[in-house]
């Protein structure tokens, strides 16, 4: 998933979407495998700990530069971790199934792409 093009030129916060996204790869692989049932409770596990963490560096950054958007931001980063709750929740409800297995995967891709190319693209460019 991850291309240069995602870079969005400070190191910290590239390293950790490369991290992010090579996860995702690893949840991707293993279904074509047919391994995601196991992988996705380790992806979703994965995911709950390092956003915490990560999501909290790109606030700090805001702050820290007086970023003007550093709320609505932050709304973007509390809607992905209900999201991720929820998908939790449902992995713990029924199971891994089809359903919660592709809607994990369309959902992690896509926003993550969008959320770097868009929000922290734009983030970063503030701060330059
Ligand atoms: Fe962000």
């Amino acid at each position: 998933m991850w291309n240069d093009g995602l870079k969005i030129g400070v190191p910290l916060i590239d390293s950790e979407h490369k991290e992010l996204c090579s996860r995702i790869d690893q949840l991707l692989d293993a279904c074509n495998k047919g391994q995601g049932r196991a992988e996705i409770v380790k992806t979703v596990a994965f995911l709950e700990e390092y956003t915490i963490k990560h999501f909290s560096d790109e606030e700090r950054l805001q702050r820290s530069s007086g970023y003007p958007k550093c709320a609505e931001h932050k709304e973007m980063h509390e809607y992905f971790k209900a999201k991720v709750a929820d998908l939790k929740k449902s992995l713990d409800e029924n199971g891994a199934n089809i359903a919660n297995i592709s809607d994990t995967n369309f959902f992690l891709m896509n926003w993550l792409i969008n959320h770097i190319q868009k929000v922290d693209k734009e983030l970063a460019t503030y701060i330059k």
